[in-house]
Formats: C-alpha cells, structure tokens, sequence
C-alpha cells in the first residue's frame, strides 16, 4: 500500500497551513511543513551574517538543519519570511532542503498512513504524483489582512507594522517566489484551486474534503 500524499500548495497567508492541519488531524495523516525548512535555513543566515548571496556558505548551513531547529518561535517572525524567501531562490539550498520532504512522504512516522506537506513546490516538485494536489489562494488583500491578524494575536513588537507595510511586503516575497527560475510558486496542471477570500476555516476544510473522497 503506497502512502497517501496530499500536496498543498499557495502563496504566503493563504490558508494552506491551516488547512493542512485540519486535514492531518481529520484523516489521521503527518503534516509537514516545508516552509519552516527554508525558515529554519533563512534565520541560520540571518543569524550567521553571511550575505544572501553567499551559496556555498548558505549550503551549508541547509545541510545542518536538525529537527530542534524547527521548533523556534523566530522561525514566526517577517523577517525570517523574506530571508526565507531569499535563501529559497538558490539551487543548491533547494536541493539540500528538498530531500527531507520527500523522504518524510514515502515513509511517514509509524501510525500514519500517509502526510499532508504544505509549501509552494509540492505539487510540482517536490510530490508530481501525489495523491491529491490542492492550490489554496486568496486576494492580496485578505492574504494581508489574514497575516496582520496573525502577527497581532501573536503579540511581540508591532512597530511599524501596519497594513500597508504587510501588503507591499507580501507582495514582494510573493514576486520572488513566483519569478525565481528553480520550482517558482504555482500551481501544478492538475491541481485543485481553492479560492479562499470568501471562505472561513471550516469552508475551506469542507471543500478539501470534497476533492479527499473524490481522489482516494
Ligand atoms: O510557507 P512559508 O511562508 O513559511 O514559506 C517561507 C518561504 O519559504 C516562502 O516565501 C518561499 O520562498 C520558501 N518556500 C519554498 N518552497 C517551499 C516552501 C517554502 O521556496 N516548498
């Protein structure tokens, strides 16, 4: 019985990690986050000094990525998102990050029968047969709407931070991951597109589960 895998792909804020929670906890499959791995690479960077450019050096840094890395709150911040989105653009980093997820679909921890992995190449990289491909989107505008909210509920310093500010940088990190030659964000020929700016939580869930027992 090959594992079942559900990609779920999107832009910064569009409720795909959300969902991808829901989902594994409902069908009782593992979640991964890919985004946190190129998080945890963006914050050593940041920590480290070494310049965005710096290939070789940032490698490395991918190479030493253990799982306690993935668990500081740091990984949270705006900044560590755009360095993120910096880091991920090089191909030597992908490919030193892009090895964990894959092996983490075909053999998920014991108990599940399958994992959810959410991030931006998923479908078209990462897992091309995946089980099911979901592509979670939303406008700019409640994408930004929904990040200001997380940043507030979160607390921590707001300074500077204002809707405006959360937009232009969305965008931006957004213009990155699309225009980048190595696995740009989108969706994949034969995922499922979900608009969600007029849906909340439980809708987007609902209509998830729909395309789930479509596809299995
Ligand atoms: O999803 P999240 O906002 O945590 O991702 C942070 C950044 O990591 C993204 O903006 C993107 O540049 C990069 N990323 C990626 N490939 C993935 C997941 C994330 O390049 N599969």
């Amino acid at each position: 019985n090959k594992p079942v895998t559900i990609a779920v792909d999107g832009p910064a804020a569009s409720g795909k990690g959300t969902l991808s929670r829901n989902l594994a906890k409902e069908l009782r499959l593992a979640h991964l986050d890919t985004g946190a791995l190129y998080r945890a690479v963006g914050y050593k960077t940041l920590q480290a000094g070494v310049p965005f450019d710096d290939e070789a050096r940032i490698e490395q840094l991918a190479q030493s990525i253990e799982a306690s890395d993935l668990a500081s709150p740091e990984l949270r911040s705006e900044a560590t998102g755009a360095a993120a989105s910096k880091v991920s653009t090089l191909m030597r980093v992908r490919a030193a990050v892009g090895e964990f997820p894959k092996q983490f679909a075909e053999n998920p921890p014991p108990g599940s029968s399958g994992a959810v992995l959410d991030g931006r190449d998923v479908g078209t990289v990462l897992l091309p047969n995946a089980t099911l491909k979901l592509f979670i989107t939303a406008s700019d505008e409640v994408r930004a709407q929904r990040r200001l909210d997380e940043l507030k509920s979160r607390g921590g310093n707001l300074e500077g931070v204002t809707f405006e500010k959360v937009l232009q940088d969305m965008r931006e990190r957004d213009r990155r991951d699309r225009e980048r030659a190595a696995a740009p964000l989108k969706a994949a020929d034969d995922a499922v597109i979900i608009d969600t700016s007029n849906m909340n939580e439980a809708q987007v869930m609902d209509a998830s589960i729909a395309e789930v027992k479509r596809a299995c």
